[in-house]
């Protein structure tokens, strides 16, 4: 997801950039449009705020399937349990434990160090704790064959509910107010450090393209509830 940050100048995006310039010039001489480097992911940097929305998107993504089985459950359609079970693993694997946990490691104590926003801090900790209590219920629920009883049913109601009614603002709040106020708290040297820790902690629990597997997974989930396709979506006026 996140492609190291070069600090060897050799290898920074300008250099990167003139480096393909020059090699087009050669190469266009030679009768060779070839920009050797061009879509290499490695050679992109993603900052630690667009890095961490984006994560905010597959979360989106999940807030989503779970809205899909409320209705689901209002029109008295059978959830599968291993949709549910998927789902909610996202969740588990990819922000709990992943997305959250960066959060909890790297951001909020500095903001805290820093003695800025520190009532939103504390509320979004609190937050993460509550989702993972949610989540466990949601993960018990989907060990069941079936989800049938009326019992059930209205817990998973409660449980959808609740975890997607905290976590929009959860995560509006975050992208609005805390990530643009990382800049204010760090210096230059700190922000970009900050990228590498993400990276680097990515890559310990997913290896690389940790990102994509996670779109993937939540990809697969929609098609199967048949809510890819997006067009779908599209009012017809
Ligand atoms: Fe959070
Ligand atoms: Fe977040």
């Amino acid at each position: 997801m996140k492609p190291p940050i070069q600090h060897n100048p050799a290898h920074s995006r300008r250099s990167f950039i003139e480096n393909g310039l020059k090699t087009t010039i050669i190469t266009g001489i030679a009768g060779i449009a070839l920009l050797p480097g061009c879509g290499n992911k490695e050679e992109d940097e993603i900052s630690p705020p667009e890095d961490l929305m984006r994560e905010h998107g597959i979360l989106n993504r999940v807030l989503l399937v779970y809205d899909h089985f409320l209705k689901m459950l209002a029109s008295s359609q059978p959830i599968p349990p291993q949709l549910l079970t998927d789902a909610a693993n996202i969740i588990r694997t990819f922000i709990e434990s992943y997305h959250e946990k960066q959060e909890e490691d790297f951001l909020f104590p500095r903001f805290e160090k820093a003695h800025k926003l520190t009532n939103l801090v504390q509320v979004l900790r609190a937050q993460h704790q509550q989702g993972r209590l949610i989540t466990d219920q949601v993960l018990q629920l989907g060990k069941q064959a079936q989800i049938s009883t009326d019992g059930d049913k209205e817990q998973l109601v409660r449980l959808l509910t609740s975890f997607i009614d905290m976590y929009r603002p959860h995560e509006a709040r975050e992208d609005t107010i805390l990530f643009p106020a990382i800049r204010d708290i760090v210096s230059k040297h700190e922000f970009d450090s900050l990228g590498e820790d993400f990276e680097k902690r990515e890559h310990q629990l997913f290896g690389k393209g940790g990102f994509e597997l996670f779109v993937d997974k939540v990809a697969g989930i929609e098609r199967q509830l048949g809510i890819y396709d997006l067009a779908q979506f599209t009012p017809k006026l």
